[in-house]
């Protein structure tokens, strides 16, 4: 896989440089909530405008229909890049029309231009090949090479993931190498006791990555919605808490499992409970083997986040995916709190890998620095982590 040091090697002055960027943050009507992936990309961004290319840089945001949709729209994204690289950034309001091609054009060395949202286009994330390969010619027609530096998408076969790649020389951004360096200590052969904490709220979300993780930790946590499913797979009742009736076997597969190969698999010893999904259910904390048969679990309860710092406190590398409960409702945000304090206080190497858990930790105000590595990748850092091959890393390696 060559990389941006490599391209800014061989000069880019004069240059086009086609960007892939993962610009999908979390928006609130027009406001980002959450900037953590703009400033993220922009140090590549950054570097090659100071090095003279004329960058494009293009992204998708939600997942709007494949056709244009305001909702969608990367205009607010365009703004933050160009605070957070301290320069001018065009926005052209279609991704390969008109505008895109007449702003482009006028683009002058170190400029940089950010198109409108990729699936603004049918093409984008087509399944059929032909289709995302007309769409990838267009897009590469604002190149003369390419740059993918988007991690949290790499594990999407896209047109601007995947197919571009194959028509422009290609290299992996900083946040790529970054990403890649970091995931991979995590398959190889980490330092022990590693711990992995798994949350969020669906157990299905995660199986691939507890199967493959099962016989490399030292210790297994499960917390988050996910944590009833295991917690009925040990023959608790779980009152009207998040069930996933189908996977309750699957669960006692793994707790054998771990069993066997003497790895800890540890879920919560309580949890705090609501009447109703509500932030202003009233809590009540009870033991997991007595959660009412009329209220749900929204947190892990203070006896389990005690125990599972503990672990973390103990460990020498830890990788955490997925909030401990819904860390949105404050009154159901302390467990998640407790187990990112308890990384940040942890001397081991610490990787949360994106999504929620990125958004929780910023949410609730911890130091980013507190932590060795912060994914800017949901799924694309859980399926690195089940050992699949992602397409847009397999584009850029070959
Ligand atoms: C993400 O947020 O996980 C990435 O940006 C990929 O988005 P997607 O899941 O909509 O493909
Ligand atoms: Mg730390």
């Amino acid at each position: 896989m060559k990389t941006l040091d490599e391209l800014l090697q061989e000069g880019v002055n004069g240059r086009r440089v086609l960007v892939r960027a993962d610009l999908n943050v979390p928006l609130d009507g027009k406001n980002i909530t959450d900037d953590g992936r703009i400033r993220a990309v922009a140090p590549t961004v950054k570097a090659l405008a100071e090095a003279g290319a004329r960058v494009v840089v293009c992204s998708h945001l939600g997942r709007p229909k494949g056709a244009p949709d305001p909702a969608f729209s990367l205009a607010p994204v365009a703004k933050r890049l160009g605070e957070v690289l301290g320069r001018e950034v065009a926005f052209a309001t279609d991704t390969v029309g008109t505008d895109a091609e007449t702003k482009a054009v006028a683009q002058g060395d170190g400029d940089v231009l950010l198109l409108e949202n990729l699936r603004f286009n049918k093409g984008e994330t087509s399944k059929d090949d032909t289709e995302r390969a007309e769409f990838a010619g267009q897009l590469a027609a604002f190149g003369d090479l390419y740059v993918d530096d988007a991690f949290g998408a790499v594990h999407r076969k896209h047109a601007s993931v995947y197919d571009v790649a194959k028509l422009l020389p290609h290299y992996a951004g900083w946040l790529i190498a970054k990403e890649v360096e970091v995931l991979s200590k995590l398959t190889g052969k980490p330092e022990q006791p590693y711990v992995v904490i798994l949350g969020g709220a669906k157990v299905s979300d995660k199986l691939a990555v507890i199967d493959n993780l099962l016989d490399k930790v030292d210790t297994l946590i499960v917390g988050g919605g996910m944590m009833f499913t295991f917690l009925a797979a040990q023959g608790h009742e779980v009152g009207s808490s998040l069930l996933e009736k189908d996977q309750v076997e699957v669960c006692k597969s793994y707790l054998a499992r771990a069993a066997e190969l003497g790895v800890e698999l540890l879920l919560p010893v309580d949890t705090v409970t609501a009447a109703e999904f509500a932030a202003d259910a009233e809590p009540l904390t009870v033991s997991v083997d007595a959660i009412p048969a009329e209220r749900m679990g929204l947190d892990i309860g203070p006896a389990s986040a005690k125990l599972f710092a503990e672990r973390i406190a103990g460990a020498e590398t830890v990788f955490w995916n997925g909030p401990m409960g819904v860390f949105e409702f404050p009154d159901y945000a302390a467990g998640t709190k407790t187990v990112a304090q308890a990384l940040v206080d942890s001397d081991a190497f610490s990787v949360v890998g994106g999504g929620d858990s990125a958004a929780a930790v910023r949410t609730l105000g911890l130091p980013e620095d507190g932590f060795g590595h912060i994914s800017t990748g949901g799924g694309a850092s859980l399926e690195y982590l089940e050992g699949k091959t992602l397409p847009g890393l397999d584009a850029l390696e070959k």
